[in-house]
């Protein structure tokens, strides 16, 4: 047992919310993943780090379904007790998953608002003026630019826009791609603290990052990867002080 609130799975608790079992991935002949297993409690954050190439990107659109047409996968994917490698990516996001991916990815032509009512574009109810309101209230500089161009804004601000229009979707379940990419150290710490921000909320996340310290120091529990196998999962504070880690990953 541990204490409620740390993230950490309790025996004889609620199953996961997410269960990635045996997952295999290929490009052609390049193998991507090779039998990873990975699960995602309710409320955890959870972290994918490893080096370039080493497979997070190519979990992350595994999981929620994205990308690419030619992967050859193998292994089982559980959301919320449901079986999912086979649906296609509309059905689930239906299901509450939002991905933020890697490089962000906004229409840069387009406006901010334009950007985050994308995120809501499947949604019917009657929340989204209210939700959109919120977005601008969590990220204000969001609300000064609404009506700019979003290819204009900063790399920061991108990202920004990018987990906004993720959170329009209203998910219980994140993923996000490398939010910390190419941007600098002031704007890193604002992009974790959106993240601590949305887990004492309630959100569910699973975050890939190379900067493996703030993960590990964001993240409940973490998996490190490489070329395509997971070699390392536990705690994020004991991952944090295994020497083996903190030579490979932590630059000590
Ligand atoms: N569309 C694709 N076609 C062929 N090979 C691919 C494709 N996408 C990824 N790969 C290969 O699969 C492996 C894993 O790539 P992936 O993008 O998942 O890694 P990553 O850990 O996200 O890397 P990075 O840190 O650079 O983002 C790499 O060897 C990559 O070259
Ligand atoms: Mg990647």
């Amino acid at each position: 047992m541990t204490a409620p609130g740390s993230g950490t799975p309790v025996a004889g608790s609620a199953p996961p919310l997410l269960s990635v079992r045996s997952l295999s991935v290929r490009y052609g002949a390049a193998q991507a993943l090779r039998n990873v297993d990975l699960d995602v409690y309710e409320g955890e954050i959870v972290t994918v780090i490893g080096g370039n190439g080493a497979g997070k990107s190519t979990t992350l659109k595994t999981i929620s379904g994205v990308g690419e047409m030619l992967k050859h996968v193998e292994g089982s994917i559980t959301f919320q007790g449901t079986e999912i490698r086979r649906k296609p990516a509309y059905r689930i996001a239906r299901m509450g998953m939002a991905h933020v991916p890697e490089g962000r990815r906004v229409f840069p032509e387009s406006s901010v608002e334009e950007n985050l009512m994308l995120g809501a574009y499947r949604r019917k109810d009657a929340d989204i003026g209210a939700d959109l309101d919120a977005i601008y209230v969590r990220f204000p500089i969001l609300a000064e630019r609404r009506h700019q161009q979003a290819g204009l804004m900063s790399g920061g601000e991108q990202q920004m826009l990018a987990i906004g229009r993720g959170l329009m979707a209203k998910p219980s379940f994140l993923l996000l791609d490398e939010p910390s990419l190419g941007l600098a150290p002031l704007i890193v710490e604002q992009v974790f603290a959106a993240i601590r921000r949305l887990k004492a909320e309630g959100l569910t996340i699973l975050l890939v990052e190379q900067l493996a310290t703030k993960a590990l120091a964001v993240a409940d529990r973490a998996y490190i990867l490489e070329t395509g196998s997971v070699v390392t999962s536990g705690p994020a504070s004991e991952l944090a002080r295994d020497p083996k880690v903190r030579a490979a990953y932590l630059g000590t």
